[in-house]
Order: structure tokens, then sequence, then C-alpha cells
């Protein structure tokens, strides 16, 4: 089976590029299941119940969130009516789950969201807690496991892949918005540090430039702001799933609205 992933989608030129382009990518690239992050979604800012219904209705099938998931107050109120999770890793206390069970193609799959600890809210360990979960979810006869792992540090990511490998189908990277160009299936795993945003890329993180640069030259910053207009880019990784939950390949897709599409194999461990 084939699943899709886009990264980071950045308010409305995200939102607008996944209901341009995802219909026709879903058929071309033979996607089965499609997961998007939301937790920018929204102007840049977690997700509001019109951009939920908008994409999910775009043709993306869940969503998983971050450090900005409950920036809209909102949220609260939709993790019970949609297909919507947050890092499994926040306080227990924490509205949401960080699990979302499905089956595709007859396989019972898991997508999980993790959060790093580098500049991210206190959270508990993800590293501590993701063993005795995978073990729970192990013994329930889970193969298909899939997690985003949002985290500031690429480091942090890394070390998931080399601890995580042989247990889980894919560690996927989100947060930076910033693609890195190290998507590979390492024994079997899909990985990549961070699969970039979906949305503006001439800005600064999907951002207009201007309160950045005020912030880093003045020390006095202001809230970031999606620009109205820009060049746009959607960002995903398309993988593979055997029926034992091994991926046996992977590839980044970038779509531009000003330039040709760009498709990128990955390099595969073997
Ligand atoms: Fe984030």
């Amino acid at each position: 089976m084939k699943i899709g992933f886009i990264g980071d989608v950045v308010g409305k030129p995200g939102r607008l590029m996944i209901k341009s382009h995802l219909t026709r990518l879903r058929q071309e690239h033979f996607i089965d299941f499609m997961i998007a992050n939301y937790e920018n979604a929204s102007h840049g800012f977690g997700l509001t119940e019109k951009n939920c219904i908008e994409l999910l209705g775009y043709g993306i099938d869940m969503m998983t969130g971050g450090n900005h998931s409950f920036d809209k107050k909102e949220i609260l109120t939709l993790f019970d009516t949609y297909p919507l999770i947050r890092p499994l890793n926040y306080p227990k206390e924490t509205p949401g789950k960080g699990i979302f069970e499905t089956t595709i193609l007859g396989h019972d799959t898991v997508i999980l969201n993790l959060m790093g600890h580098y500049t991210m809210p206190m959270v508990d360990n993800p590293f501590t807690m993701i063993v005795a979960v995978l073990a729970r979810l192990k013994e329930q006869g889970f193969k298909h496991i899939i997690i985003d792992m949002h985290a500031e540090a690429s480091a942090e990511k890394q070390a998931l892949l080399h601890m995580l490998k042989d247990d889980v189908s894919a560690i996927l990277g989100t947060h930076t918005h910033v693609a890195t160009d190290d998507l590979q299936v390492k024994d079997g795993c899909c990985y990549v540090t961070d699969i970039g945003l979906t949305g503006c890329y001439d800005g600064v993180i999907g951002m207009d430039s201007a309160i950045p640069l005020k912030r880093f030259l003045t020390g006095i910053g202001g809230h970031f702001n999606v620009p109205d207009e820009c060049k746009s880019i959607l960002q995903m990784v398309v993988f593979e799933l055997d029926d034992d939950g091994r991926c046996i390949g992977a590839e980044k897709i970038k779509i531009y609205d000003d330039k040709p599409k760009i498709v990128t194999k990955a390099w595969m461990d073997m």
C-alpha cells in the first residue's frame, strides 16, 4: 500500500496548493491513504474547524499536529469529531490523543505523533514513552506503524530512526518547515528528517519575512504573518509498505506554482 505524507501546511497558500494538486497527485502516485500536518494550517497557527473540513475535503484522510496544535482554541472540540491527533507525549491531562488507528487495504495501521524537546513545550520524554507504546501495539498485532516526529533538532529525529527502524514502517519529520535532503529507506523504515512546508517558499518558514527580520535585527519581534501573495510549493513524501509493514520504496514530490514538478527517489539502505 502507498501512503502520502504532506508536512506542515502553512496558511491559505498551503491549503490552496493542496486544493489545486492533491486529487491529481493521489491518482498519479496511486496513494491509498493521505496524511498531512495541520498545526500551521490556519493563518500559520493552529487549525480551525472550517479549515479542517476544507483540508479533509481536498483528499486528506487524517492529520497530525505539534507545538501549535492548540493555538486555535476550537481544536479542543474537534478531536472527538475529526481524524486529528496531537503529540502523544503531551501530559496525559492534555485534550486529544496521540495515536490514530485505521485500516488501509485490509492492514491495521497506526499513525503516531511525537514531539521532541529542543525549543519545544515541556512534554514527556518521547524516547522512553514510545518503547512502552510500541510494545503494546506489537502485542495487538500492528505491523504498519507510521510516526510523525515533530521536532526542531535533527539529532532527535535521527536518533529516533536508529532506535525504532526495525519496529516501525516510517518516521517522517515535521516542524522546521525546511525540507532536508536525506529521504531514505533504512532497513525497511522510511525516514526523512523534515518533509518541509507546503505553502509560501519565498519568505521565512512560510511567513512574510518582515517580522522575522525585524526580530533578528532589533530583538523586537511581532506576530508572524502568512503573506497574501507569494510563490508556493507543495511537498510530500510517498512511501510503499509491504504486507509486513516494511517500507520497500519512497519518493519525495515537490510541486511548485511557477516551476516544473520534481520527484526524487529515496536511496535504499539494504
Ligand atoms: Fe511545530
